[in-house]
C-alpha cells in the first residue's frame, strides 16, 4: 500500500481482452494500484500485472459489491483499480461506482480520488474486426432484462428499427436469456428488410474469437452467447469481400463512378441539397402545391406536428458559414 498518497479509484477499462488492445495508461493504472478488483476472467487477463498485490475477485453479478470494496478500500487510503472489459463506462462499473460514492456523501472535492481510463468498448473491437459498419449513426442497446423491463428495452429497439441506425447488441443472449434475441429480430423485421446484414462477433481479440456474417431473418439462428456482440447494418451497409461497411455518404454527393465529381446541384463543404435548407425548400413547396400536413408527415416518415410546426415557424437561410468538413 502506498502510504503517502490519498485513496483512490482507478476504473480500469481494459479493451476486449488482449494485452495489445489495452492502452498504456490501463496498464500504468494497474501496475500503481495496491488493491485490483474484478471479475475473475478480467483478473486472468492482467494477471502479469498483478503480482504481490491485493486481489477482490468477485462474480459477474456482484457489481455493487465490487463498488464498495472499491470505496472502503480507498477510504483506507489505498489506490483501487476496477477492472472493466471494454471501456468501464459502457455496460461498466463506472455508473455502479459514482451512485454507491454519492449513497456515500462523497463528493468531486473528497479525498477519495476517482479517475476513469477509457478503454475501446466492444463495439470499437468487434468493427474493427468486420469492417467498418459504424461509420454512419449508430446506437448500442443491451438486451440484458436483469436490471431494465423489457418493454424499456423493446421500445429502443422498435425506436432505432425505425431511425435506420446500425446498431450494436450487447449482452444478446445467455444460457437463460435465449429469447431476447428473436424478439430483437422481430421487431427489426417490422422495419427493416430481411437481407440486411449482420456480423456477430464472439470472443473479439480473444483466444475463441468467432465471427459468422448472417443477415437479420437468420440473425437469431447464429452462435450467440455472453461473449458475443450482434452488428446489425443501416438500410445501407453492405458485404462486400467479407467485410461490413456502412457507406458514410459520399454517394450522395459525389458520382464515385465519374472520378469524385461533384453531383449536379451539390457542394463541396457545404450541406447537402436535401440538407435542412433543401428539405425545408422541398417541403413548403410541396406544402403549396397542395399536399397536406398528413400526407407529407407519411411521405418523409415525420410527426404531423413536426411538419406543422416547420411550416408555420417563419425561418432565414442563415448567411452562408464558413466551408466544412464533410462529418
Ligand atoms: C456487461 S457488457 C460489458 C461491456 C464492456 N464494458 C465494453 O465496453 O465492451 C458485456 C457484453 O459486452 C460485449 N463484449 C465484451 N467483450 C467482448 C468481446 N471480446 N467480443 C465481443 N463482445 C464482447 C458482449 O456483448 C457482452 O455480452
Amino acid at each position: 500500500m502506498n502510504e503517502t498518497s490519498a485513496g483512490k479509484i482507478m476504473l480500469v477499462g481494459i479493451g476486449p481482452g488482449s494485452v495489445e488492445h489495452m492502452t498504456q495508461r490501463a496498464r500504468d493504472a494497474i501496475a500503481e494500484a495496491d488493491v485490483v478488483i474484478g471479475y475473475v476472467t478480467y483478473i486472468k487477463l492482467v494477471a502479469d500485472l498483478i503480482e504481490g498485490k491485493e486481489i477482490i475477485r468477485k462474480s459477474m453479478t456482484e457489481e455493487l459489491d465490487r463498488a464498495v470494496s472499491a470505496l472502503e478500500a480507498a477510504r483506507a487510503g489505498k489506490k483501487v483499480a476496477l477492472i472493466s472489459s471494454g471501456d468501464a463506462g459502457v455496460y461498466g462499473m463506472a455508473g455502479p461506482t459514482y451512485e454507491v460514492l454519492f449513497q456515500s456523501g462523497w463528493t468531486p472535492d473528497d479525498a477519495v480520488q476517482v479517475e476513469i481510463i477509457p478503454g475501446a468498448s466492444a463495439l470499437n473491437s468487434c468493427a474493427a474486426l468486420v469492417g467498418a459498419p459504424l461509420t454512419h449513426d449508430f446506437c448500442a442497446i443491451s438486451l440484458s432484462d436483469l436490471l431494465t423491463p423489457w418493454p424499456t428495452i423493446a421500445r429502443r429497439l422498435d425506436a432505432v428499427a425505425m431511425a435506420d441506425f446500425v446498431v450494436a447488441l450487447y449482452n444478446p443472449k445467455s444460457g437463460r436469456r435465449t429469447r431476447q434475441i428473436v424478439e430483437a429480430q422481430r421487431l427489426f423485421l417490422r422495419h427493416r428488410r430481411a437481407d440486411t446484414p449482420v456480423a456477430i462477433v464472439k470472443s473479439g481479440y480473444r483466444r475463441r474469437q468467432n465471427i459468422v456474417f448472417t443477415t437479420l431473418d437468420h440473425m437469431a439462428d447464429a452462435d450467440i452467447g455472453m461473449l458475443s456482440t450482434v452488428l446489425i447494418g443501416n438500410s445501407n451497409t453492405f458485404v462486400r469481400h467479407g467485410l461490413m461497411v456502412t457507406p458514410r455518404g459520399y454517394a450522395n454527393k459525389y458520382d464515385m463512378e465519374e472520378g469524385g465529381a461533384t453531383r449536379d446541384g451539390e457542394r463541396a463543404g457545404r450541406s447537402l441539397s436535401t440538407g435542412l435548407l433543401g428539405w425545408l425548400d422541398t417541403l413548403q413547396a410541396e406544402h403549396a402545391a397542395g399536399d397536406s400536413i398528413e400526407l407529407l408527415a407519411a411521405r418523409h416518415r415525420l410527426p404531423a406536428d413536426y411538419i406543422r410546426a416547420t411550416l408555420e415557424e417563419p425561418w432565414e437561410a442563415e448567411a452562408p458559414a464558413a466551408e466544412e468538413s464533410e462529418a
